[in-house]
Formats: structure tokens, C-alpha cells, sequence
């Protein structure tokens, strides 16, 4: 009985609306454009199917509550109504029709269902506004655009740097007409624009804006400081000081300063500016130090003292060498060095022929301002009288020899008997540190003292290495050279006598094995 309830209630409407259909109204229906351009006219109707003859019906068009009436018709025959609209944007939304006697207050009225009619702008104007603040600024900082419209909405928006597409990313947000740049490189540097389109019925309307140029400064570098000495006439020198930055965008300026004296500063629009102070040799002039700044933050360099010592000797030349097989001298090195000078410039002449950088037989090694180093290979061509010359970098009238030495083959494989007795014995106790380094080795390894025994090794190989050295300067100061040596034998057998019994018992091993 429950379940046929609801058949019976409809039996029972329908019967009402076919009695009284003379004076009840039908829903309307609103017909109309889903979309229409701002100011343009559009056309809605309103329709009714059940109506009661003879009475005037009232069609209002309305949107979203009822009280905003856009529009009335009053039907006579009450079929149909027909609104022209101007549009503007207030008809953007939910447009409704409702239906109901215009002088019968018994007539209910009736509403149709909601039409949504969408209100497009032509786009227009587009203009980019740099939130952020200046178009030019330091890496690091947000940078934030907004693309504003004269006109339009229902807008989508494209943002262009240099032409190409930004795409969003994690450093690139892009929403609402907005660009965001969260730390900013000198990569976002360029030229900006953005691109407003909307549509209406296929027809696309696009408004460009005019370029903005921004400018995201690399942060200056810290700068190096150096300097080099311009002789103007014989008694007068400039220093030119150098300072440079790696990175940073232009402009820079630099500035010069002596301690915490401001020397000098200029802007230039590369990362290095040279700076001429003048300059007495032998005289320490103060601390040069530079600043370098693009930005409010300002970059230091290291100071260095302004102070030129000319060259001054004697200039010492010495030479040591290495053995080959038979003991034949094969490599030898001369060292030039001079008494003082702080911007020295070495020259090696053979037979008093300069001896340009790098030939087939030897090779030049200038150790900043400390020495020069000439390495040879001996052979016929390398025979001949060798000296050096120091001169001021910056000035070569000033160049100071060295005493010449003749050198050739046969002179130095002519070398005193015991020279070669001393490398002989050198040799010897070489052999014999390294199989008692081996032994502890093994003993040690064996004790599982790895570590150790490594390090016993490695001091082996230094002393005999430096008893090398030794022996060329053999010639020069012999005294020196015969206590540096008994020094390193000393600590030699310091090392070995603590372990004397156990060197021992392994050398009877090693004699075991090899045999
Ligand atoms: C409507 O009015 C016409 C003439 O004005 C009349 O002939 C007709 O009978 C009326 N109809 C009803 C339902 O009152
Ligand atoms: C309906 O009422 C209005 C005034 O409210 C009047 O002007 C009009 O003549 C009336 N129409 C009819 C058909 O009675
Ligand atoms: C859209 O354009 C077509 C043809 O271009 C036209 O027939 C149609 O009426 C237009 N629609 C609106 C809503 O203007
Ligand atoms: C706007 O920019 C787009 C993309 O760069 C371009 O294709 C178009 O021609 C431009 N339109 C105008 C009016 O400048
Ligand atoms: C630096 O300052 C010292 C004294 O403060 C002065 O003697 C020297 O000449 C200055 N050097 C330069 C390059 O200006
Ligand atoms: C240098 O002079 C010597 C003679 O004094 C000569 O034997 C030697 O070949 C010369 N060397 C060169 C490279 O000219
Ligand atoms: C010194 O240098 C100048 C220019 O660098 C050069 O012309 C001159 O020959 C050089 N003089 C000597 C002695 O090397």
C-alpha cells in the first residue's frame, strides 16, 4: 500500500493541472547566446507552453536572486518574450526568466531554469609593472612582474624573455598575470614581455606589451691585487697596480686604497682597472689594497706591500747532478740566485750566448723571485762555459753576472776519486737501509704493525735522497755538508740500534730466502 503512494499523489497533479490549466502557468524556458562581447547587442527569449488565454502575462529576466531585473515584457497573447540587451559586464552570470500574471495576483508565478552567459573583454593594453621595484638590481633578489590590462578579461597570459616562452619552474612562478623570479642570476637579465590573449567564438584577441629590460647584476668578485713597475726615465718608476675581479657585471667601480688612505677609484664597465702610483725602488711605500663593488655589498682584496728592491749581488750560481749507470753524470741542474731583489728576471747564457726559454737540451725553471733553475741533459751539445745573469724585471740595464763554469762531459765524469768512493758508499748503505727497512717491513707486517714499517721506509728513501743533494755542494762548503751528514747518520742509527736484535734475526731470514 506504501509503495503505491506516490503514483497516486501523481494521478492526483495531474488531474489538478488539466482542471485549472486556464489559469496556471507552464515553466518558461530562456533561450540565448552562452557568450557575448562587451557592448555588443544580444537576444534572449523566453517561452512559455502552458498559459491561460486572455491574461496578460509579465516576463522579467533576471540574474542570480530576483531582485536584479535586467529586463521586462509584457505578452498579451503570454507565449513568448524577447529581450535586447546592450551587454556589460554585470550580465556575466546565472540569467534566470520568470513568468507571472501582470494584473492577477492569482496566477503563480513561475522561474525557468538558470542560463549562464559569459560577458568577454577584448583584451587590451597590456603593460608590464615591475612590482619588485628597479629594473636594475644584484643577483639574489625576487624579482616580480605583473602584466596590467586596460581592458579584458577571461585573460591568459604568456610571459617572454628574450623572445622565448618562460616556462614555469621551480625558481619561475607564474599565475594571475604575475611573474615571480626567486633568486635571480645574471641569467634573468633580458628583455621582458607579456602576452594577454582571450577568446570569443573562435576569434582570439591578443594584446602584447611593451618590452621591459631588467638587469640582474653578477655580485663583483673578490678582487686580486698585483703591480708591476714602469721605469719612466732612469731616476723615476711608476708601480701600475693591477686589480682585477673573475666575475661580476659591469659597471665596477675599483677603488685603490693605501692602508685605509683612499689612493685612487674609477668606474670602468670591465672587471679591471690599473691604477699608476709612483713608485721609489728600495722604499716601502704603505699597503695596497683594492675594492671592487657593483652593488651596495663592496669586495676586498688581500693587501700587499708596496716596496720594490732593486737586484742587488752577488748573484750565486751552483749546480748538482745525477748519476746514471757506471756513474756517469747525466742530468745536471745550475741554480742562480741573487743576494736581494723583489722582481728579478733571470737570463742563462752559453758561451755567452743567451740561452732562449726552452731548447732540446735543457729546459729553465724560474721559482718566482727565489731562483732560476737551468736543467740539462749532459751531451756534447751542452758542453761550453755557463754563467747567469739578474737583472730588474723592469729594467735591463741593471743585469748582474754570476761567475762563468766551464762544463763538459769528460769534466764532470772526471770527477775525484772520492766523490765516486762517497757515491759508492752512499749507494752501499743505500742497499743496506733498504733490506733492513724490509726487514722490519716483514717483521712488522708480520706483527701486524703495518703502519709503521711503511713510515721506516719512506724516511730511508728521504735521507738517501738528500745524501744525493749533499754531494754537489760538496764543493762549496764542505764543512757544512760533512756535519749535515754526520747529522742523518746519527738519526739513522738512532732508528736501527732499538731494534738491532730483531734486524738480526730477520737478516738471517732474508739471507734464508735469497740463498
Ligand atoms: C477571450 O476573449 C475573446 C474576445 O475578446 C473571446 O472571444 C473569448 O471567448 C475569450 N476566451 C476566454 C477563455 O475567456
Ligand atoms: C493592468 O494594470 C495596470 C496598472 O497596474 C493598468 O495600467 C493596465 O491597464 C491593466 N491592464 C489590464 C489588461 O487590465
Ligand atoms: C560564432 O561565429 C559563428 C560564425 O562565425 C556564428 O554563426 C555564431 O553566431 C557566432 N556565435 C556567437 C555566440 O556570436
Ligand atoms: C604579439 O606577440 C606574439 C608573440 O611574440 C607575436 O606573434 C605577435 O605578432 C605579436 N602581436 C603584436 C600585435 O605585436
Ligand atoms: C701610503 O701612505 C704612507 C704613509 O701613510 C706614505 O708614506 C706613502 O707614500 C703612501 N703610498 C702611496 C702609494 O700613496
Ligand atoms: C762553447 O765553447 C767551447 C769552447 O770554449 C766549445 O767546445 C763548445 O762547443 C761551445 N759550445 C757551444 C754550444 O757552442
Ligand atoms: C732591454 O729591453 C728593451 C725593451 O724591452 C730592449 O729593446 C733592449 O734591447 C734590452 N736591453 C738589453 C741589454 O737586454
Amino acid at each position: 500500500m506504501f509503495t503505491s503512494f506516490p503514483f497516486v499523489v501523481v494521478l492526483v497533479l495531474c488531474y489538478c493541472s488539466k482542471e485549472s490549466s486556464q489559469s496556471i502557468l507552464g515553466r518558461p524556458q530562456l533561450f540565448g547566446p552562452s557568450e557575448a562581447l562587451l557592448k555588443s547587442v544580444a537576444q534572449f527569449q523566453c517561452e512559455l507552453n502552458i498559459y491561460p488565454e486572455n491574461e496578460t502575462i509579465l516576463f522579467q529576466l533576471f540574474k542570480e536572486n530576483r531582485d536584479k531585473i535586467l529586463g521586462e515584457y509584457s505578452s498579451l497573447d503570454g507565449k513568448i518574450a524577447e529581450f535586447f540587451m546592450v551587454i556589460n559586464p554585470k550580465h556575466e552570470g546565472n540569467l534566470g526568466c520568470v513568468a507571472k500574471g501582470q494584473n492577477n495576483s492569482n496566477i503563480e508565478p513561475t522561474v525557468s531554469d538558470t542560463h549562464y552567459l559569459k560577458v568577454v573583454e577584448p583584451v587590451n593594453g597590456a603593460k608590464i609593472v615591475v612590482s619588485s621595484g628597479p629594473v636594475e638590481f644584484v643577483e639574489g633578489k625576487t624579482l616580480e612582474l605583473h602584466c596590467a590590462l586596460t581592458a579584458g578579461n577571461h585573460v591568459s597570459y604568456k610571459w617572454l624573455l628574450n623572445g622565448r616562452l618562460i616556462s614555469p619552474s621551480r625558481l619561475h612562478y607564474v599565475a594571475d598575470g604575475r611573474l615571480l623570479i626567486s633568486r635571480t642570476t645574471s641569467k634573468d637579465s633580458g628583455s621582458y614581455m607579456c602576452v594577454a590573449t582571450n577568446h570569443f567564438n573562435k576569434t582570439v584577441f591578443t594584446s602584447n606589451s611593451s618590452e621591459v629590460v631588467i638587469t640582474v647584476k653578477d655580485m663583483v668578485s673578490t678582487p686580486d691585487i698585483s703591480f708591476t713597475v714602469l721605469k719612466q726615465d732612469p731616476h723615476s718608476y711608476s708601480a701600475m697596480v693591477t686589480c682585477q675581479s673573475a666575475k661580476g657585471t659591469p659597471s665596477v667601480t675599483f677603488s685603490l686604497y693605501n692602508w685605509t688612505e683612499l689612493v685612487s677609484s674609477t668606474t670602468v664597465e670591465e672587471t679591471k682597472a690599473t691604477f699608476k702610483v709612483p713608485l721609489v725602488l728600495g722604499q716601502h711605500l704603505g699597503w695596497l689594497q683594492c675594492h671592487a663593488n657593483n652593488s651596495d655589498r663592496i669586495e676586498s682584496s688581500q693587501m700587499i706591500p708596496l716596496e720594490v728592491v732593486p737586484v742587488g749581488g752577488p748573484v750565486m750560481m751552483h749546480y748538482d747532478y745525477d748519476v746514471g749507470e757506471n756513474h756517469a753524470v747525466i742530468g745536471l741542474r745550475f741554480y742562480c740566485k741573487a743576494a736581494k731583489g723583489s722582481l728579478p728576471r733571470y737570463q742563462w747564457f752559453l758561451n755567452n750566448t743567451l740561452l732562449h726559454h726552452r731548447e732540446r737540451f735543457f729546459y729553465v725553471v724560474n721559482q718566482a723571485s727565489e731562483q732560476s733553475i737551468l736543467l740539462l741533459s749532459v751531451g756534447r751539445s751542452s758542453a761550453g762555459t755557463y754563467h747567469c745573469e739578474v737583472s730588474d724585471s723592469f729594467d735591463n740595464t741593471t743585469a748582474i753576472r754570476s761567475k762563468r763554469l766551464y762544463l763538459d762531459k769528460e769534466v764532470l765524469n772526471r770527477l775525484p776519486v772520492w766523490v765516486v768512493a762517497i757515491v759508492f758508499g752512499c749507494f752501499t748503505a743505500l742497499i743496506l737501509l733498504v733490506s733492513i727497512c724490509c726487514c722490519v717491513g716483514a717483521m712488522f707486517r708480520r706483527r701486524q704493525y703495518g703502519e709503521k714499517s711503511l713510515s721506516l721506509e719512506m724516511d730511508g728513501r728521504v735521507a738517501v735522497y738528500e745524501g744525493e743533494l749533499d754531494l754537489s755542494e760538496y764543493h762549496e762548503d764542505a764543512d757544512v755538508v760533512n756535519t749535515a751528514r754526520a747529522g742523518e747518520f746519527d738519526q739513522a742509527s738512532e732508528a736501527s740500534v732499538d731494534e738491532w736484535p730483531q734486524i738480526k734475526a730477520c737478516l738471517k731470514e732474508v739471507e734464508d730466502l735469497t740463498c
